[in-house]
């Protein structure tokens, strides 16, 4: 017999019809004479309930069937006594393909922390919690190319391994296969990196920007969407040390229509969520308010699916750096010394600031442009007043920082200049000069931090719980 999702069961299975299903033991309860079996097998959050008669099948074998073991279930559906679906399943016969101990199985049918979840990633997924994110990113993997696709964008795969900083932050991981100990050192004891795979130093890309410029400007539109790893030391909830980043880079796009494309892309993407992912939001939002029953009332977030709603349903609110500088010295918190950190034109804002715009003064998502240029990267369009770059954050709710882009310096000698004040290579990266000596184009992009917006996306806290198995500094367990 075909093998049916759990899915399809419990959304088309008719009673009285024959189905074989197989998956993993969520729960078992039962009496002297009947047992009852929550069985999940990832395609839903529901579980399908399986009925197993004690004495048909014997005590023996369902010892057997404890939470976590796998087996297959061949048998009739009938009208669910209460189960809270239309069908469950009567066994006509049992596979036990593998026991789980519960002695030693150590993710035990009860409330775990998600601390101890994060230490057990290699079975969270098991959860109900964590089997519902991993859907909803996958699903929001997949909005992204459909998006991008629909649109006539071409995914282009940019290097992992390359030579340029791209941000310049000087945030790299090193990539070498020469000796840690002894390496072969040149005549003035530098390490000889001529000798390395590569010939050169090389590291792990911190964006694929630079070369997704390279194929904007013949292809129109592209976008990448792959791992981005930064060896930046932030243990926050929100920084990974390797994450992965939608980069979308539009040829003949400038600041407004980068901003334009960033609010409808991530309006599809919350779109895509409600109408494809009901089930795994609507579980995901009660156990949020289920963690937030102590909290005082003011400290509340919104419900998930209303918070969904409301980003949709709401323009996002533009606004320059400068403006909001204003906005934030005017500010209570400011006023009353609760920033932790100053505020006054030229800091980079920090997320309790970005926060503050996003969640008390506007109560909206707010892209901030035109940022002061030294707080940017080089490769930014400079604005007429020599002050700042048209750059762009998208800053969201309980996340902050969501997007960063800009449209870039499309006029070779500004950019040379540029990248001379802040010692970026310029004779190293001749060939991203070249886009500006042949056929240069106004052009702009940006990147999307793809955990950030799952965190947002499923009202996760910790970005180390949208991510399957997170590299954070001194951890890269599994
Ligand atoms: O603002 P960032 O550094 O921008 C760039 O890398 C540009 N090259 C993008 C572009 O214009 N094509 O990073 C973009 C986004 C941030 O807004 C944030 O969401 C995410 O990437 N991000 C991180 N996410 C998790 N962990 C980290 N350590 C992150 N650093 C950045
Ligand atoms: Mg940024």
């Amino acid at each position: 017999m075909k093998r049916l999702k759990i899915k399809e069961v419990l959304a088309g299975g008719q009673v009285g019809q024959q189905v074989l299903v197989k998956g993993w033991v969520r729960t078992k309860r039962g009496s002297k004479n009947v047992n009852f079996i929550a069985l999940n097998d990832g395609s839903t959050i529901n579980n399908l309930q399986i009925v197993a008669d004690v004495e048909k099948f014997g005590e023996a074998l369902l010892r057997d069937i404890n939470t976590s073991a796998s087996i297959g279930v061949n048998g009739e559906l009938v009208e669910s006594q209460g189960s809270g679906q239309a069908v469950e399943l009567v066994a006509s016969e049992i596979t036990v393909y593998g026991k789980a101990d519960p002695e030693k199985y150590p993710i035990q049918p009860k409330k775990h922390s998600l601390e101890f979840l994060r230490e057990n990633a290699h079975l969270r997924f098991r959860t109900a919690t964590f089997s519902a994110v991993f859907r909803i990113r996958h699903a929001m993997a997949f909005a992204i190319h459909k998006y991008f696709n629909d649109k006539g964008f071409y995914y282009l795969h940019t290097p992992i391994v390359t030579a340029s900083d791209a941000e310049g932050a000087g945030q790299m991981f090193r990539v070498s296969t020469l000796p840690p100990v002894n390496p072969p050192t040149t005549e003035d004891g530098e390490i000889d990196y001529a000798q390395d795979f590569f010939g050169r130093p090389t590291n792990l890309t911190v964006s694929g920007q630079l070369e997704g410029e390279l194929g904007a400007t013949a292809l129109g539109e592209v976008y990448t969407f792959g791992p981005t790893f930064r060896a930046e030391n932030s243990n926050t909830t929100r920084h990974l040390a390797e994450f992965w980043m939608i980069e979308p880079e539009m040829a003949f796009y400038e600041l407004k229509d980068n901003m334009d494309l960033a609010e409808e892309f991530l309006k599809y993407l919350i779109k895509y969520a409600l109408d494809n992912c009901m089930d795994d939001l609507k579980f995901l939002s009660n156990r949020l308010q289920q963690e937030e029953k102590n909290k005082p009332q003011d400290q509340r977030s919104m419900e998930l699916i209303e918070k969904l709603q409301f980003v949709l349903e709401n323009d996002f609110i533009r606004c320059t750096y400068t403006e909001a500088i204003d906005i934030l010295r005017n500010s209570k918190p400011f006023k009353k010394g609760k920033f932790q950190f100053p505020v006054e034109w030229g800091i980079d804002l920090q997320s309790e600031h970005e926060r503050y715009l996003v969640e008390k003064h506007f109560k909206k998502p707010v892209i901030l442009i035109d940022y002061p240029k030294d707080i940017k990267a080089f490769y930014m369009k400079q604005n007429e007043d020599g002050k700042t770059v048209a750059a762009m954050d998208v800053l969201f709710p309980q996340i902050g920082e969501i997007i960063g882009g800009s449209e870039r310096e499309s006029d070779y000698d500004k950019l040379v200049k540029r990248m001379e004040e802040m010692d970026v290579p310029a004779d190293e990266m001749w060939w991203y000069l070249d886009t500006r000596r042949y056929g240069t184009v106004p052009h702009a992009g940006f990147g999307l931090g793809f955990e950030r917006f799952i965190l947002f996306a499923t009202g996760m806290g910790n970005i180390r719980d949208v991510i399957a198995f997170p590299r954070t500094p001194k951890n890269a367990e599994f």
